[in-house]
């Protein structure tokens, strides 16, 4: 018997429950519009909910993301952290990062989060070698920027995260505003959609993960990781 979508009553009735959207939230998104950032990119409390739930399963402490904005996952992060935890956000646009560090500071947790600027694949070689460094691998992973390079990311996952971490990654199964095109399109011209074809083919299949794609909003894909680092 097909399943019928979920109404969006449902969907909101569960947000509104579980992730209501508090002041700091509501700030990030206005500053947001004010800084003529493109509406819509930040992940929606259902989906900040389900990193923090996962977050706090896995004890994560250290977590870095690629894409900013203007930091709403970055504060959904932050907030399940304990308080010596930390957020490294990469994000390629001076100027939202200039937002987002500001916007972070008013909320609370500017301590918490560091946003460096800086294209997130030119980022991979410091972020590793800090990790070897510091014999400290990440505990979370989340891609959300970049998206015609999420195997390559996948691919550096492996040397970073720790036994147990998460890689996470949004806009896995819908493209949205991408040209109409769709994940499932074999003449596709976007090159974020084989890319993404790509990464889900390889997380599925990937011998240090286990892994699903969540069907919320553009669809999150959630991996552990149970390999070894190979840092540290
Ligand atoms: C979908 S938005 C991120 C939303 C954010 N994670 C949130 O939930 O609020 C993608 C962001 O990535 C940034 N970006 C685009 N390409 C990038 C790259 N190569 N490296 C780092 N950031 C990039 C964009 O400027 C944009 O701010």
């Amino acid at each position: 018997m097909p399943i019928e979508p979920m109404p969006v009553e449902l969907l909101e009735y569960a947000s509104d429950l579980f992730a209501p959207e508090d002041a700091a939230l509501k700030a990030l998104t206005r500053a947001a519009q004010e800084a003529g950032m493109p509406a819509g990119w930040e992940i929606t409390p259902d989906v900040g909910r389900l990193f923090q739930v996962l977050c706090r399963a896995v004890g994560a402490r250290k977590v870095v993301e690629f894409g900013t904005l203007a930091g709403h996952s970055a504060l959904w992060f932050a907030r399940a952290l304990p308080e010596e935890g930390k957020v490294y956000s990469i994000e390629i646009n001076p100027e939202y990062a200039a937002v987002a560090r500001r916007e972070l500071a008013k909320a609370g947790v500017g301590e918490k989060v560091e946003v460096r600027v800086g294209a997130g694949r030119d980022m991979l070689p410091a972020l590793e070698r800090e990790v070897r460094e510091s014999r400290t691998p990440f505990d979370a992973i989340f891609l959300d920027a970049d998206k015609a390079h999420y195997p390559e990311f996948l691919a550096w996952s492996v040397r970073v995260l720790r036994p147990g971490g998460l890689l996470l990654a949004d806009n896995v199964l819908r493209s949205g505003s991408w040209g109409g095109q769709t994940l499932l399109d074999p003449t596709a011209t976007d090159p974020r959609i084989p890319a993404i074809r790509e990464f889900n083919r390889l997380l599925a299949t990937h011998p240090q993960f286990t892994a699903t794609l969540v069907p919320i909003r553009a669809g999150v894909a959630v991996g552990i990781f149970h390999g070894s680092s190979a840092l540290v």
